[in-house]
């Protein structure tokens, strides 16, 4: 870290193991814009990040038998979403970026959830436990619709609820949430969505 960054981040003491999860397909789209600003300004202050993009894993879909959850495995045999559970499991903060698609998470990256579920929490007679805590968490999304319609409509903020859902359960601390409507009438981050995108970093401490 240089002196300028160590002033900048005075909280900060060591260096993080960062996760992105990109479910973007799309490696010029808004997310995947507001990530690689994220992953820049962390790497800038010596962090150590690792970004998967979703659709490129070969993850085959849960198929509900629910063996997982006493045998702490999955049935289905090794793929790429043990390989991620690792990363989630080495990491100490995860950003997780998801574009809207029909008010939700895109599929792939929900098959990814599905098929890990027993390594984020474990059932117990009462509540499910947690076994992700301690982490940090940034969650972002985009959607052609505009705000604040993205908002009250549960579009952008329908990814980020069912985000919210995972994330609640596996223990994850969210610290913050960043939100894109009106897409379709940009091609380029604005310089204020830059601002949030590193301002956000800023309280991964
Ligand atoms: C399959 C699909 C479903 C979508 N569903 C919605 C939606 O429900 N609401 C919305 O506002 N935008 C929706 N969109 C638009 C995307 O959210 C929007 O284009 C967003 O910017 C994509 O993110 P990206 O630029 O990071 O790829 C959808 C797009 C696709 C491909």
């Amino acid at each position: 870290m240089t002196n300028a960054t160590a002033a900048k981040y005075p909280q900060k003491v060591n260096t993080m193991n960062i996760l992105i999860l990109n479910g973007s397909p799309r490696k010029q789209g808004i997310t995947s814009q507001m990530l690689a600003i994220m992953q820049t300004e962390a790497e800038k202050r010596g962090d150590k990040v690792e970004t998967v993009t979703t659709n490129t894993l070969k993850i085959k879909p849960c198929i509900g038998c629910k063996v997982c959850r006493t045998k702490g495995k999955c049935v289905l045999g090794e793929d790429d979403s043990q390989r991620v559970l690792q990363m989630m499991q080495n990491a100490d903060a995860i950003i997780i970026g998801a574009p809207c698609y029909w008010g939700n998470i895109p599929g792939q990256m929900k098959v990814l959830f599905d098929r890990i579920v027993y390594g984020l929490m474990r059932d117990t007679p009462r509540f499910p436990e947690p076994l992700m805590k301690g982490k940090k968490c940034i969650l972002v999304s985009a959607s052609t619709t505009p705000w604040p319609f993205n908002i009250l409509f549960n579009q952008s903020h329908g990814a980020i609820r069912a985000l919210r859902e995972i994330c609640h359960y596996s223990g994850f601390k969210i610290i913050k949430t960043l939100e894109r409507g009106n897409t379709a009438n940009i091609t380029e981050l604005t310089e204020k969505d830059k601002q949030k995108c590193k301002k956000a970093i800023a309280k991964l401490v």
